[in-house]
């Protein structure tokens, strides 16, 4: 509590992982946002700084993902204290690797770190996950989930934050390429219908159990059939240029699975080594080159330790 600051650091994020929409998730080691947080004389929290998101983050705490979430934090505490934060966002925004529920749970962990971790993370949750809803109006936490706790994470039930951790496989490596064009989450999810079949029902119920049964006992070939999603990727396919060419190419190379990651644009694969992830890297950014799409390709392990202070 003598401390006068502190930087923490939260993981990027791979939502819905093919056959999980809204209810499963996985955080990556790299990218990430860090913020900087400070004891103020001013009780409450302000925004100081902000670096890495080109003027389109606001500054006012009630309308910024990590300030109204370390503002809840603090509500919820009866904490006089006052803070400032500074935002970093060192991975790009908008681009489906769940930058705004990074900047939340980077939120939470500050005040929490800060003030000698009353909460633990799994407290920090709802906070994290009402700060991110500033971002698209709904109230799901499959990217807030992995990125506070790290892990892959499934939740039973959004509503009540039912969230379980589920088994990495050893060597697990995802590769997550960012298409440099926009696709806004609220737009990416108004498109999508309300209407399933039962025949898309049994699918993806399938696929998502075979996913999660395939995670828990390392079965790489369980895991491989069950990356499917046919529900949501055939909606938004429509809103990423070359999907289908870019997922194509990573199975090609060996690719466990490929699909969109979270609301889009940017495309994940997961591979079994670092072998196969960097070639899949590299077959799914030549479809963009030759495309000529600016894009930015991360290969990462997953993320186990999720949120921390550096
Ligand atoms: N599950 C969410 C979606 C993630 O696909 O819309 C993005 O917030």
């Amino acid at each position: 509590m003598s401390e006068t600051g502190m930087k923490v650091f939260a993981p990027a994020s791979v939502a819905n992982v093919a056959c999980g929409y809204d209810i499963l998730g996985f955080a990556l080691e790299k990218p990430g946002d860090e913020i900087m947080v400070r004891f103020s004389d001013k009780p409450g929290v302000r925004i100081t700084k902000i670096t890495g998101a080109k003027g389109k983050i606001p500054y006012e705490v009630e309308k910024n993902t990590a300030g109204f979430a370390a503002q809840k934090v603090l509500e919820h505490l009866g904490s006089p204290r006052g803070f400032e934060l500074e935002i970093h966002k060192k991975m790009p925004f908008g681009s489906g690797l769940g930058s705004s529920a990074a900047s939340a749970v980077g939120g939470v962990m500050a005040i929490n770190e800060m003030l000698g971790n009353p909460l633990t993370k799994r407290e920090l949750l709802p906070f994290a996950v009402l700060g991110e809803q500033i971002a698209d109006g709904a109230y799901h936490a499959d990217n807030v989930g992995p990125s506070l706790l790290g892990g892959m994470t499934f939740i039973r039930d959004n509503a009540t934050l039912d969230i379980h951790k589920v088994h990495v496989p050893r060597g697990l490596i995802a590769v997550v390429i960012y298409p440099h064009v926009q696709v806004l989450t609220r737009d990416s999810r108004n498109i999508l219908s309300d209407s399933v079949t039962l025949k898309q029902t049994v699918q993806q119920t399938g696929n998502l159990g075979g996913l999660l049964l395939g995670m828990n006992n390392s079965d790489l070939d369980l895991i491989k059939r069950s990356l499917n999603d046919v529900i949501i990727e055939p909606q938004r396919a429509q809103l990423i240029p070359h999907f289908y060419d870019v997922k194509e190419a990573a199975l090609k190379e060996d690719a466990l699975g490929c699909s969109i990651s979270g609301a889009g644009p940017s495309i994940f694969a997961l591979c079994a080594n670092t072998f196969i992830a960097e070639n899949v890297g590299n077959a799914m950014q030549k479809v963009l080159v030759d495309n000529k799409i600016e894009n930015d390709l991360f290969i990462s392990p997953i993320n186990h330790e999720g949120a921390i202070r550096l």
